[in-house]
Parts: C-alpha cells; structure tokens; sequence
C-alpha cells in the first residue's frame, strides 16, 4: 500500500462558467493535482477542452495540472499543453502509433510522462517502455465520460500493474507513479489503494459535493480517511 495518496480532482465534473473558481476551490480544499481530461470527439465520443482552457487556468493554481488526453493523434498537441502550463501529459497508447517517440516528446517537452490503458488493454503495453515512463494510468471505467460506475476487475490490474512497477524500481529503476481514474468514491477508494494506486482521480465525487465553500475539502477529507484511516486522522 502506498504512504501518500494523491488525489487529483477531474474538472471536467466542474461548473465550466466558473472554472478558475473551481480549481482555486479545489486546490484550497487539498487536491494534489488538477486532472484535465481533454476529449475530440474522435478516439472518445465526447468533446470538452483544451490547451487554451489549460492556459486560462494555470495561473488560478499552483498544484501540477495532469493532463489526460483522450485523442487521437496525440503528438502535436504535447508542445503546445506544455507551453499551456501542463506538468504531466498521459495519452492512450492506441491514439499514437509511435508510444515510445510520444513519451520521449513529452519528456522533451518538461512535462512528467504517462500511459493510460482503457479496461481491455493489457499490461503488455508497458512493457519496453518502462524506463520512459513517470506514470501509469489505469482507466477504471472507459473513457468519454465522467460519472461512471467503477469497473471491479481493475482491483486485479491494479494489483498486477503495482507489481512490475515495484519490480522496476527494485531493479533500479526510476519511481512510476500508479493513478486510477473512473468512479472512485469513498466506498471504493480503500479497496483501490490497498490494491497499489497512489493517485486516484475523482470528479463526480469531488464536483458533486454540495459547494465549494467546505463541501469540496469534506470530500477530500473523507477520499483520505476512507483510503489511509490512520495517516489521515490529524
Ligand atoms: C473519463 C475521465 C475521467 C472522469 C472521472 O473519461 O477520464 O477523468 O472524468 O470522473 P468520475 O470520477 O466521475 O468517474
Ligand atoms: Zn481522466
């Protein structure tokens, strides 16, 4: 089980008319990073924001903004969220069709490196690129949509996944963060952690909690307590 558990509230549950508000909000409430999750309506079924929305609120927040991109093709968006304020850039590795160039790119480009695989994509995925690596995403519902119920079977992947990442860094390796995202709640999360995940995206969780004034940090609070009881009593 991990000590530090992120968590990384998904804006696209957030009023889009007041969005600095609502990362200011979030950021005041404790969240570890702001998740961004940018769809094209063409590698997902769904069309929401991008690098110019990044920009606009990168000076509302100082947490790193985590970039998840459901699109496809994924390279020539990578220059411009890192000049938009991104600190970590995640893409599906069935969007580009050369992974390990991607990956490369974004490092490039400043930016902290992940992979995202959707429900069906097996581990196999990680494998030759390990050292490229600063993230792994396990997508816990498909993507395309928030407020999505959790997908069990990704308690096993989590499990699976945590372990080639502890092989990798016993071996020498560089740390890789485990992030989970889709339909985390608070009667998922101890499960989801105890399974390996250090990051956990919450959006309908988060955003769907009564207001910003408190109802935002409760949420987080209780994410926390439900996932690390002990660390979390202070
Ligand atoms: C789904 C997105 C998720 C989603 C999470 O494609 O990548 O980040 O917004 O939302 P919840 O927590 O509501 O499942
Ligand atoms: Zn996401």
């Amino acid at each position: 089980m991990s000590t530090t558990l992120r968590i990384a509230p998904s804006i696209l549950s957030a009023d889009f008319s007041r969005l600095g508000e609502e990362v200011r909000a979030i950021e005041a409430a404790g969240a570890d990073l702001v998740h961004f999750d940018v769809m094209d309506n063409h590698y997902v079924p769904n069309l929401t924001i991008g690098p110019l929305v990044c920009e606009a609120i990168r000076p509302h927040v100082s947490i790193p903004i985590d970039v998840h991109l459901m699109v496809e093709p994924v390279d020539a968006l990578i220059p411009l969220f890192a000049k938009a304020g991104a600190n970590i850039i995640t893409f599906h590795p069935e969007a580009s069709r050369h992974v390990d160039r991607t990956l490369q790119l974004i490092r490039d480009h400043g930016c902290k490196a992940g992979i995202v695989l959707n429900p069906a994509t097996p581990l196999a995925c990680l494998d030759h690129v390990m050292d490229r690596l600063d993230i792994v995403l396990l997508m816990s519902v498909n993507p395309g949509f928030g407020g999505q119920k959790f997908i069990p079977t990704t308690l096993d992947k989590l499990r699976a996944t945590h372990a080639r990442i502890a092989a990798h860094t016993a071996a020498g390796g560089q740390p890789i963060w485990l992030e989970v995202d889709g339909g985390v709640k608070t009667d998922n999360i101890a499960a989801i952690v105890a399974a390996g995940a250090d990051t956990c995206v919450a959006g309908s969780a988060v955003f769907g909690a009564p207001d910003a004034d408190g109802g935002y940090r409760q949420v987080m609070s209780a994410l926390r307590q439900a996932a690390c009881p002990t660390e979390s009593q202070t």
